[in-house]
């Protein structure tokens, strides 16, 4: 795990850069280092390139119910948000994330279940399929190994048939020599359109602490049917 020198209200810090529990314990200090130091712009990304994909199809935001899997502090939440959806649910393995999005965001998810989607039993599922979302963002969770495929595909079968699923994902799990499980999943969701892909961009997701480009790609598609498990690894 790499560590970091953040200064923040003209205190420094030394940080664990994957370290989310302590990054959001601290009011600014993910937005300080992600957004501000590594320069990430990824939720603006997403929303642009899916409001752009709504348009086309004529949609309308407000029609979104979107389960927002890896919502960390809320800022894909905002977006969609300000975007005009009206009823966006936020999941995340850490409490930590869901006491911060509270903290900095209130209001902006209707739900927030602390859960770790790899983990759901048979009524958890039912409870969550209550909410007949027909939408899925997954932002900046998809490398470095934070969601695993399995946690991606509970969250993508919780979509109803048609749906609307907007997600980036380093580009290095898609490449042949992936070991993540993630190029043989997405290969497979889009090769028998279980995703209907309709918008990929490749573009910078923010950059290392060595100051590097790290790619990511930006996808935009419609959900057909569920994830299989012999697409999984
Ligand atoms: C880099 S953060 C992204 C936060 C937010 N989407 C953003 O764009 O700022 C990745 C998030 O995924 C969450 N996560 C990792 N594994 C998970 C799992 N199995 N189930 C739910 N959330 C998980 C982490 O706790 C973390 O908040």
């Amino acid at each position: 795990m790499r560590w970091c020198v953040v200064r923040l209200n003209d205190e420094w810090r030394e940080i664990r850069l994957h370290d989310y529990d302590e990054l959001f314990s601290v009011p600014g200090l993910y937005e300080r280092l992600i957004y501000d130091i590594l320069k990430c712009d990824s939720p603006a990304r997403i929303r642009k390139l899916f409001e752009t994909e709504l348009a086309a199809s004529d949609t309308q935001a407000a029609t979104l119910r979107v389960l927002d899997l890896g919502a960390g502090n809320g800022m894909v939440g905002e977006e969609l948000a300000d975007m005009g959806a009206e009823f966006i649910v936020g999941a995340d393995i850490l409490e930590a994330a869901a006491e911060a999005t509270q903290r900095d965001r209130p209001g902006i998810y209707a739900d927030y279940h602390v859960v770790d989607m790899t983990r759901l039993c048979q009524s958890y599922r039912r409870e969550l399929a209550g909410y007949e979302f027909n939408c899925l963002t997954c932002v900046a969770a998809l490398g470095f190994g934070d969601i695993p495929t399995e946690a991606f595909a509970n969250a993508y079968n919780l979509i109803e048939p048609g749906g609307w699923i907007a997600f980036n994902i380093k580009s290095s799990y898609l490449d042949q020599d992936d070991s993540s499980g993630f190029a043989r999943l997405i290969q497979s969701v889009m090769a028998d359109k279980t995703l209907e892909v309709r918008k990929t961009r490749h573009y910078q997701h923010r950059v290392g602490t060595n100051r590097k480009p790290i790619q990511y790609t930006a996808i935009v598609g419609n959900k057909r049917r569920d994830v299989r498990e012999e697409m999984l690894p």
